[in-house]
């Protein structure tokens, strides 16, 4: 199922979080701990939990989980809104990224209740309560929520995304006709928050060389793009038993971008574009 908008997500929980208990076969100095409890003020009106992990490089304790009381009667509706409330208001010490506000910038993906999600578009009341509040998984943590993107960049970077034509550059706008323009469409929407990337299974194991969906869908928004004439170059550079054949659409990616984007699609109509030259 294509989930597009946040309101199609089960507002049930259960079995939402990969049934492996924490901890399972981790070293002994990444596990994680149960960190502090934050309490609600007695005032409170109604009271949310959000479990939200710890990590400060600077200090050489363990990663924890610390528990935050937000009274949700005096907080936005967002899981963003209850971070930032907690950072203002009762730990400055937490720290996440955010921009927009209003999913268009893709900094505060992170893992909420097991799923990849942008936190300023996952409203509250549709996470467990307490809610779990992990970064993305499989990134190297700078700091809490905020994973390391320098090799997801990297990648991105790789693809070329930008438009290459030889033909001379028209004294206006290079024109599409409504038809070419509307290819784009579930391609140039993405916000490169890389939640696809980093709930890709085969990019968790084959990262150094597999381009993952985020840059692959990335690479297809280019290929499908009518004025760009570096096809061939571009299809030379994905034909790699790793850059863009370990997807083994199994659509995680397309599971649980917050966007609706379809970056399985968009790989696959790769494979079928490098399939079609050949033939
Ligand atoms: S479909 Fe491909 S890119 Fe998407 S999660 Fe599966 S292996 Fe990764
Ligand atoms: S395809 Fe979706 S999940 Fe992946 S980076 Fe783009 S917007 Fe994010
Ligand atoms: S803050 Fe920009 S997408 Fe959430």
């Amino acid at each position: 199922m294509l989930i597009r908008s946040s309101d199609q997500n089960p507002r049930y929980t259960l079995l939402k979080r990969f049934p492996v208990p924490r901890n399972f076969k981790t070293d002994r100095s990444s596990r994680i701990t149960r960190g502090k409890l934050w309490p609600a003020p007695s005032r409170a009106a109604k009271i949310k939990r959000l479990e939200v992990y710890r990590y400060d490089p600077d200090k050489s304790a363990n990663p924890r989980l610390d528990t935050y009381e937000v009274d949700i009667e005096d907080c936005g509706p967002m899981v963003l809104d209850a971070l930032i409330k907690i950072k203002n208001e009762i730990d400055p010490t937490l720290t996440f990224r955010r921009s927009c506000r209003e999913g268009i910038c893709g900094s505060c993906a992170m893992n909420i209740d097991g799923t990849n999600w942008l936190a300023c578009t996952r409203f509250l009341s549709e996470t467990a309560n307490p809610a779990a509040i992990y970064p993305l998984n499989h990134l190297p943590i700078i700091k809490d929520l905020v994973p390391d993107l320098t090799h997801l960049y990297a990648q991105y970077e790789s693809i070329e995304p930008w438009l290459q034509s030889a033909t001379a550059a028209p004294d206006r706008e290079r024109r599409q006709s409504p038809e070419d323009r509307h290819r784009l469409d579930g391609y140039y929407e993405c916000i490169l928050c890389f939640c696809c990337t980093a709930g890709c299974p085969s990019h968790w194991w084959n990262g150094d060389r597999f381009l993952g969906p985020a840059a692959l869908l990335q690479a297809w928004r280019w290929l499908a793009d009518s004025r760009d004439e570096a096809t061939g170059k571009r299809l030379d550079e994905l034909e790699d038993p790793f850059r863009l054949y370990r997807c083994h659409t199994i659509l995680n990616c397309t599971r649980t971008c917050p966007k609706g984007l379809n970056p399985g699609r968009a790989i696959a109509e790769i494979k079928k574009m490098i399939i079609q030259r050949s033939s």
